[in-house]
């Protein structure tokens, strides 16, 4: 069965990792046919928008979208919007999972953040009231329930046992109550899983100091993306953070990290997290042989401690994009071998 894919490199290191991430992807299929789009800043510095309606529409005809990073100018600049947010909002990929496994640092990080992703804080409803500056954080029962039910869900099927909900409802009693509120009366249908609660700003102090007593968490939308960033630098860095952007019809996957322009053109990119990231996407079309082929070949490429400088390697981004194809040649092969020798 052939899966249309649409690409979307983006900004920055974004055409790097994606370029490494589609070649690794036709070396382990022969079957997925690829779209671009140009999508973020520099569609925006050229044609004054970052992303539009019709192109919206256009993503909705595929079987996923694979995405790599785009920048997004800080401050006021009129006309405006984000991409990633557009996109997240207007497909309703309500659910952005991002498991950080330390493969590299011993610390035994093996987390599973669940983080709402269409609404809180990043609901881009932001205006000047007078000389104040207002930002709504919207948070909404049916939204908070569809990622809690999600997350009980795929975290016991994973086999996990403790999922802790993230929040500050001691002072935003009614948004973070409303989202902890939820997420407890989800929870009660789950009673294999242990559920506790912490403070966003607790639970950062607590995953600096003992990463491994973290399993599963569930939070809002700005919590989760900067833990997502403080998981990663936790774990292995930005390179190594994978993440899959679900909702009920469409799904996007994408690595946490952004555009990193201090690096873009270098050819030093990590490419791991977009790569990783793309193996998700194979799981997602069902795809599990050649998700099991991409695996095996990551993780010898990772034991061989194949890396860009961000991990104190000397290689390429290219040259670690080779590594993984020729590995998935190699598996690839000895399994023709095996299954012609049965
Ligand atoms: P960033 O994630 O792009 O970079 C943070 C740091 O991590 C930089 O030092 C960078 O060099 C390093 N880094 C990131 N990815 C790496 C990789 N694959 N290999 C090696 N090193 C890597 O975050 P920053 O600098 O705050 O943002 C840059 C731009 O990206 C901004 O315009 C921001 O709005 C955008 N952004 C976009 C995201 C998205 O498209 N989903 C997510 C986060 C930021
Ligand atoms: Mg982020």
């Amino acid at each position: 069965m052939v899966h249309k894919i649409a690409v979307i490199p983006g900004d920055g290191i974004g055409p790097e990792v994606i370029d490494a991430a589609v070649q690794v992807l036709k070396a382990v299929s022969n079957n997925l046919n690829f779209t671009y789009f140009e999508v973020g800043y520099d569609r925006f510095k050229k044609k004054g928008e970052a992303i539009n309606d019709e192109i919206l529409e256009k993503l909705k005809k595929f079987d996923a979208i694979l995405f790599g990073a785009v920048a997004s100018p800080p401050g006021i600049v009129k006309n405006y919007r984000s991409a990633i947010l557009t996109i997240r909002r207007d497909l309703d990929l309500y659910a952005n999972i991002r498991p950080i496994k330390s493969y590299i640092k011993k610390n035994n990080l093996d987390l599973i953040i669940f983080r709402e992703n269409t609404e809180g804080l990043y609901s881009q409803n932001e205006y000047m009231r007078d000389k104040e500056a207002v930002a709504e954080k919207i948070v909404t029962e049916e939204k908070t329930r569809r990622l809690a039910e999600l997350a009980y869900k795929k975290a016991t099927e994973m086999g996990r046992k403790r999922l802790t909900i993230v929040h500050k409802a001691n002072v935003l009693r009614l948004t973070d109550g409303l989202f902890l509120r939820v997420c407890r009366s989800v929870s009660q249908q789950y009673p294999e899983i242990v559920t506790d609660e912490k403070y966003i700003d607790n639970t950062c102090y607590q995953l600096a100091r003992n990463p491994s007593s973290f399993d599963v968490i569930i939070t809002t939308n700005l919590y989760g993306d900067i833990l997502g960033d403080l998981a990663a630098g936790i774990g292995d860095g930005l390179g190594f953070a994978p993440s899959s952007n679900l909702g009920t019809r469409w799904a996007l996957f994408e690595p946490v990290h952004g555009s990193a322009p201090d690096i873009a053109g270098k050819n030093i990119a990590n490419p791991f997290a977009t790569i990783i990231s793309a193996k998700f996407m194979l799981e997602y079309l069902r795809r599990k042989k050649e998700a099991e082929i991409l695996e095996e070949a990551i993780k010898f490429v990772i034991e061989r401690k194949i890396f860009t400088p961000d991990l104190g390697g000397d290689f390429k981004t290219v040259a670690i994009t080779q590594q993984i194809i020729k590995e998935i040649e190699k598996i690839q092969s000895k399994g023709t071998g095996y299954e012609a020798q049965n």
